[in-house]
């Protein structure tokens, strides 16, 4: 990721490089950035007209060197009816504006101003968070530059505001969830020759700088714990398999917690029911949601979120090998249920099993959400736009659904019910690992709920819209780090003493 510095300044201060300004549907633009065009002002309508530009929602107008200008180029950004606005928008336009910055690095100035004036400092700080979400990149392993290319110098970002302390106050809540999404997209981006369960452990461990408490849980210790479900998965492996638990106690002492469990499958290859060749090194990414909690869990711990939260995750290889589990073996899960395997490859929810088990029992949180990037059958389902949502608690998938409106990481809720858990029954074993052809992500989902006893609880099916990412105002990576800033929120909204 190329070096990304942000500041905030009052409206007056000297804008520098690239200058981004935003205007409305009728092309109107707020009184100080009016003062600070000048002359240049008048060009805006002109060069409006010339390009068909009408400050549509997201689109912008690009000048060259404007006369009477310091800045090397203007772009104005159109952010439509201004009074419509929401705080996803504002993520989006940072990232339309961030997406106006040189190539090469060097100086972006936003002024955050609508045609009524300034930004609320909300509003300016998630113009912020959009443009450091866009301005990630992962490109740790490149070592050579096309020839053309110069070495990329810093981004810096200099926010124009009203009031630049107020806004700073607003960051300090935000940067931390920027960073979480920077944490979960690495982790997704790299491949599982690095990032093996291991490793991921270890680096979930460099949360406790930030005082959360993580518990490292061995093969012996899952063992003695009683998770076959989890252990099978890991046993064709050479990598050892691992469950991180971690907790951050910023609430109320003695306040129950929320949970959030993540799949973490460093690398699916299918096992023996092994997957086909074309596209299987996207599998490097079968650990989004275990990826997801650790990205919260920072988020939540470096903005000292005022709850109780646990992060569970199990991490594991699902590896042919002459020691691989079998289509045919039954396992026992920690719950005491025992589970006969059709495919394994799906293996995500024999992970799950025993980690919603685990938390259930120890913690007895308010609710579980669990992340995972579970089925294909989510992509050909709802595609990558939406993730799919499933319940046991209509409040807390109302909740969901509505903190994915306001952040745009969207959920969309799918049904669960008594004919489709029949679809797992057994005639070997209390239930059976998949659900035949139909309804392949709600046959994934209704094996989960047999885990999670009478805790509210929501699976969220990530595997659309955390990896092979289409490429968005804020996001150019293969990985989103889907699911961190619509968790944040629903924290923030409704369990925050
Ligand atoms: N990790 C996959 C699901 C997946 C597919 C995620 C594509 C992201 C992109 C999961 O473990 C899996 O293999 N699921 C199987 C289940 C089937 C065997 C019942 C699937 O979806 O085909
Ligand atoms: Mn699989
Ligand atoms: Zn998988």
């Amino acid at each position: 990721m190329p070096e990304f510095k942000l500041e905030f300044a009052n409206f007056s201060a000297p804008a520098r490089g690239v200058l981004v300004v935003f205007c409305d549907d009728t092309l109107k633009l707020g009184p100080q950035t009016r003062k600070a065009l000048g002359e240049a002002a008048d060009l805006v309508a002109r060069a409006a007209g010339s390009e068909r530009f009408k400050g549509k929602l997201g689109s912008a107008l690009d000048l060259v060197a404007p006369g009477g200008l310091r800045a090397a180029r203007l772009v104005v950004v159109g952010c439509g009816k201004a009074r419509d606005l929401q705080s996803r928008d504002f993520v989006r336009l940072g990232g339309v504006a961030l997406g106006k910055a040189p190539s090469a690095g060097g100086d972006l100035t936003i002024l955050a101003e609508l045609p009524s004036g300034a930004m609320k400092p909300d509003a300016a700080a998630d113009i912020a968070l959009g443009a450091q979400l866009r301005a990630y990149s992962f490109d740790r392993y490149k070592t050579k530059k096309k020839d053309d290319e110069a070495q990329p110098a810093a981004i810096k970002v200099t926010i124009g505001v009203g009031n630049a302390a107020t806004v700073r106050k607003s960051w300090d809540r935000r940067a931390p969830i920027a960073d979480g999404v920077v944490i979960a997209r690495d982790l997704v981006n790299e491949p599982a020759n690095i990032l093996y369960p291991d490793e991921f452990a270890k680096r979930a461990t460099a949360l406790r700088k930030l005082g959360v408490a993580v518990e490292v849980l061995d093969v012996k210790a899952m063992q003695k714990l009683g998770m076959g479900a989890l252990l099978g998965v890991g046993q064709g492996s050479v990598r050892d398999s691992r469950m991180v638990v971690m907790r951050w106690n910023g609430g109320a002492r003695g306040d129950k917690p929320v949970a959030f469990i993540g799949k973490g499958v460093c690398f699916d290859t299918g096992g023996i029911s092994i997957k086909p060749a074309a596209g299987m090194e996207d599998m490097k990414g079968d650990m989004a949601g275990a990826a997801c909690v650790v990205g919260l869990m920072h988020a939540l711990a470096a903005r000292k979120a005022k709850v109780n939260a646990v992060g569970a995750i199990g991490i594991v290889e699902n590896m042919p090998s002459g020691n691989a589990q079998r289509p045919g073996d039954i396992v026992k899960s920690m719950s005491g249920q025992t589970i006969e395997i059709i495919n394994t490859d799906a293996e995500g929810r024999l992970v799950l099993a025993d980690v919603l088990h685990y938390v259930a029992d120890r913690f007895a949180p308010k609710f579980m959400i669990d992340l995972a990037t579970l089925t294909g059958a989510i992509i050909v389902s709802l595609g990558q736009e939406y993730a799919g949502l499933f319940a046991n608690d209509d409040k807390l998938a109302e909740r969901l659904t509505s903190a994915g409106q306001d952040t745009g990481e969207r959920v969309w809720r799918m049904p669960l019910g008594p004919e489709y858990d029949k679809m797992i029954d057994s005639k070997f074993a209390d239930m059976k690992n998949t659900g035949g052809r139909f309804g392949g992500s709600i046959t994934a989902a209704q094996f989960l709920q047999r885990f999670v006893g009478k805790t509210p609880w929501a699976h969220l099916d990530i595997a659309g819209t955390a990896m092979g990412s289409p490429q968005t105002d804020i996001n150019r990576s293969w990985s989103s780090g889907w699911g961190v800033r619509l968790l944040d929120r629903l924290v923030t909204e409704h369990y925050e003493r």
